[in-house]
């Protein structure tokens, strides 16, 4: 009997309702790898072949953005052999998966403070960046040194330098205007983000735009996240009624 794909399933029944935008807090690597006995890095090198799957199922799917958190604003805070054995990885997928996205037109971001990385990994990141910059499908973004707070402040900044240079008024600052200026303000509103590891937190990733997603959390560790796991996701997020502040029934009409 032939394999059922299982984005071709969701395409089936979810058609209508595919997120657009999809966050994930890809939590728990180092969990699986210390259930397993091994070191916590080897969690980390195991969650990049689930992250290759969580791309293939947004392709196949059709999401328009995917933002996946890689490091967060305080990770630098791990033990220093964590750390290193992370950013050794970051530069050997940014090496090594960049063509094989480019060849499935996907568009690379990476988003967060990138100053924060080495000279190395900021040039593999521009040139990622530059020879995806110009693909239609897929937006891929990875949140790398990212903090939703990061964001809002960096926004702030650029902001308070248009008032000063009298580019903008402050009374002009509205919502879309304070928007623009932060990260994904040229993508499609976040929709739906996803925690696994089974905490229920956000841990300072996508604060701004988090306002309206539907949160799903699931007990899976990150290198468990197969794309079955992801179509339930779609699942719970084809059920939800996304109201908006309005009522059930202006919904409806
Ligand atoms: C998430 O997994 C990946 C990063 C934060 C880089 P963790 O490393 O936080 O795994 P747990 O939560 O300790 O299991
Ligand atoms: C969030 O996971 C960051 C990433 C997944 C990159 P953490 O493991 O750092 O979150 P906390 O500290 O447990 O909230
Ligand atoms: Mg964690």
């Amino acid at each position: 009997m032939a394999k059922v794909d299982v984005a071709d399933q969701v395409l089936e029944f979810y058609s209508e309702s595919i997120p657009q935008h999809v966050g994930i807090i890809m939590d728990g690597n180092g969990r699986w790898a210390q259930q397993k006995g091994m070191p916590r890095v080897y969690g980390h090198k195991k969650g990049v072949d689930a992250v290759r799957e969580a791309v293939k199922f947004s392709r196949k799917v059709g999401i328009k953005s995917l933002t996946l958190f890689a490091f967060s604003s305080e990770n630098w805070k791990r033990p220093e052999e964590e750390v290193s054995g992370l950013m050794e990885l970051f530069m050997l997928v940014l090496t090594r998966e960049v063509k094989t996205l480019h060849k499935n037109n996907v568009r690379l971001k990476i988003v967060g403070d990138l100053d924060g990385f080495s000279k190395s990994i900021q040039d593999k990141v521009a040139s990622a960046h530059q020879l995806t910059q110009d693909n239609t499908g897929l937006i891929l973004n990875v949140a790398a040194n990212y903090g939703g707070r990061w964001d809002i402040v960096q926004a702030t900044k650029v902001l308070a330098e248009k008032v000063k240079s009298n580019e903008l008024n402050s009374a002009d600052i509205t919502e879309d205007v304070f928007d623009s200026f932060t990260s994904f303000s040229d993508q499609p509103l976040l929709d739906l983000m996803i925690r696994t590891g089974g905490e229920m937190r956000i841990s300072n990733f996508l604060l701004w735009q988090a306002a309206y997603a539907e949160l799903y959390f699931t007990p899976l560790f990150w290198p468990d996240f197969k794309d079955i796991a992801f179509a339930q996701a779609i699942e719970f997020f084809a059920g939800t009624e996304r109201r908006f502040g309005l009522t059930g029934e202006q919904v409806k009409s």
